[in-house]
């Protein structure tokens, strides 16, 4: 069975205290997380180890960083390497979010080197892709997001891009409060799959988790998660506030 995913992706906001305090209240609450289903929270550089202590030893929950370079080590001031996040303990790392390609050029091949160098720390990238709003209009969505995952992903082997989680973000749904409907979701995470097992195989391409991110909220996260190529989520704005966070995570199927 594939791992359900609820993914917390913080951004660039709370204070630490707040972080604290949203995770404190979030550990309070009841939530169930099955042998499947996993719990991921996204924070900012400086609260990893804060995070990571507060988290430690709840089953199937996790710390990951929102960013990471893509060298080894070396004179690259200001960025964070794979190597450092894990010989913190973090295991998971967002990869190509949309905000990083628009406002920090990543491209496709940068992210294929990101990908390379998490996959060979063993850190798990949690790869994002999704269209803007005029490739949709335009209905090339799919075409658009085939290249990004040819270009970023399909040099992998068939072992190694197991590993991956992918994020299908419509860039016009992230923090606008429009949510792509559950059936536009499940037609692009059937597509991403349909992809990935032209590529490598129907086993290997149902293997792999494909999240959905857009104005993911309690409302609306049990009918996007019921689709059946949807494996949960990876969540901004909502993830902030710990009653819809717990109630998403409680939507995993
Ligand atoms: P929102 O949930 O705020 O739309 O953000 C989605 C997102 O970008 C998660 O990475």
């Amino acid at each position: 069975m594939r791992k359900q995913i609820a993914a917390a992706n913080w951004k660039m906001n709370l204070t630490l205290q707040q972080g604290e305090a949203l995770l404190d209240a979030i550990i309070s609450k009841p939530h169930s997380l099955q042998a499947n289903q996993q719990a991921v929270f996204a924070v900012p550089f400086p609260y990893l180890p804060m995070a990571l202590q507060k988290l430690a030893g709840k089953a199937n929950v996790f710390v990951a960083a929102q960013n990471c370079y893509s060298k080894k080590s070396g004179a690259y001031t200001g960025e964070v390497s794979v190597e450092i996040l894990q010989s913190i303990g973090i295991q998971y790392v967002v990869l190509g979010h949309s905000e990083r390609r628009e406002y920090f050029h990543e491209s496709n091949q940068l992210l294929a080197d990101k990908v390379n160098i998490c996959l060979e720390y063993n850190m798990l990238p949690i790869f994002c892709c999704g269209e803007p709003l005029d490739i949709r209009e335009a209905g090339t969505q799919n075409d658009y997001v085939a290249k990004q995952l040819e270009e970023s992903l399909f040099h992998l082997t068939a072992a190694q891009v197991q590993k991956i989680v992918i994020a299908y973000e419509p860039i016009w749904a992230i923090g606008t409060g429009k949510t792509a409907s559950s059936a536009q979701a499940q037609e692009m995470h059937a597509f991403i799959r349909q992809q990935l097992a032209g590529k490598y195989g129907a086993a290997v391409a149902d293997a792999i988790s494909i999240l959905y991110g857009g104005s993911v909220k309690a409302a609306n996260a049990v009918e996007i998660f019921g689709q059946p190529d949807v494996d949960g989520g990876l969540v901004g704005g909502a993830s902030l506030i710990a009653d819809e966070f717990v109630a998403i995570i409680n939507a995993l199927k």
